[in-house]
């Protein structure tokens, strides 16, 4: 892993290197060569983070599309389909050079445009020699692609800021978890802000009835949803305890910004009465999450996280102990979400009854099927 020169501190996490999903590994055959859309394409999607990409290149199937990521010197980040076009060896078992990645099995070279730009032993090089590439970008340590919904579509936009992983007031860590469920029931998990009193008890939980009866807004402006829920004069849960030396009762606030493609969640608390506005600037517990959910396929995840914290000064293990714990919290999520997953398998086609915590999801459900249709 990079750890940043700036801005805000990185906590190491573990490198992963992912084997590609199992019915991609071995690339795209013609027949799959325009997979059905299942997801809204023309965005940018996370890839992974900046961290992730060092020596080696990554094999990991994005949106359906089995891909290799690759950091060369002198070509930057990129993102090809993970196939030798000779004999059909995923790139992802070559290696990355200075100029490319070359195949593993008889040495051809790419860019990082896909082009194939060398083969050993012969000096004309096809012009059918190269491999579909997709744009990849880098910013403030976060690896986007995009797909777009047309051959070699190019992006319109700038992949979003996100300035916490660079804000020298936070320091963060994270992770990437893979989950056997479709990403929209991560989304509805994140956008329920009801369930961390009965799924996570033992960190950022706290009483669940107070959650429950807590109320809360939801609010829709253009393809975003936000769900914001106060709960002043409440007990702290366990994990803010932890980081930050509350006096006793907190004034606390739970924000989720729902962006399609990944989820902004702002939480933290005050001591009671000491200001209500989230702000980094008061003398409060603040904890920037993002979360980048991206398909893998249709039925599996990639979760990419992370936590940033301004921590106490008195508490320098902090950002250790809330990413830790946040880790924890994150693993409660995924064995509830693929439980989930599996028994609706056991119930097909048995329908689900809302109540009252499921108005944000929904409404971010509705924006991914009407984008889903038109993408
Ligand atoms: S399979 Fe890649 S060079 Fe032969
Ligand atoms: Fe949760």
């Amino acid at each position: 892993m990079t750890t940043p020169t700036s801005g805000a501190t990185v906590i190491p996490v573990a490198t992963l290197r992912e084997s590609a999903g199992a019915a991609s590994k071995f690339g795209n055959s013609p027949a799959q060569s325009s997979p059905a859309v299942t997801f809204p394409l023309n965005r940018w999607w996370v890839a992974g983070f900046s961290w992730e990409l060092g020596d080696t290149p990554i094999a990991r199937t994005l949106l359906n599309r089995p891909m290799v990521l690759f950091r060369s010197p002198e070509g930057g980040v990129a993102a090809l389909d993970d196939r030798c076009c000779h004999k059909d060896l995923p790139l992802s078992c070559g290696s990355v050079e200075q100029r490319g990645i070359r195949c593993g099995y008889h040495g051809l070279l790419y860019d990082k445009s896909g082009t194939c730009i060398e083969i050993p032993g012969q000096e004309r090089i096809p012009a059918k020699a190269r491999v579909n590439s997709y744009p990849l970008r880098e910013r403030n340590q976060i690896l986007w692609v995009w797909i777009g919904n047309q051959p070699g579509g190019q992006p319109d936009t700038d992949p979003p800021e996100y300035a916490f992983h660079d804000d020298p007031r936070f320091q963060f860590g994270g992770d990437r978890y893979h989950y056997e469920a479709p990403y929209q029931l991560i989304h509805d998990n994140l956008l329920d802000l009801s369930h961390v009193g009965y799924v996570h008890q033992k960190t950022i939980g706290g009483n669940p009835t107070q959650h429950m009866n807590a109320p809360f807004s939801v609010n829709v402006v253009d393809n975003i949803v936000r769900v914001t829920r106060p709960m002043p004069n409440t007990a702290p849960p366990l994990t803010y305890t932890s980081v930050w030396p509350f006096k006793g009762l907190v004034d606390r606030w739970q924000e989720v910004e729902f962006h399609v493609s990944h989820l902004l969640i702002w939480t933290g608390a005050t001591d009671a009465g000491a200001g209500n506005a989230d702000s980094p600037e008061l003398n409060g517990f603040h904890i920037r999450g993002f979360h980048g959910v991206t398909p893998e396929t249709d039925t599996t995840t990639h979760y990419f996280w992370t936590v940033a914290t301004n921590p106490h000064p008195e508490r320098t293990d902090a950002v250790k102990v809330l990413v830790e714990q946040t880790a924890s919290t994150f693993n409660e999520d995924k064995v509830v979400i693929e439980a989930q997953w599996r028994n609706q398998h056991r119930f097909p086609g048995y329908a689900q009854v809302d109540i009252h915590i499921d108005a944000g999801p929904n409404r971010a459900r509705r924006i991914v099927a009407a984008l889903t249709a038109n993408d």
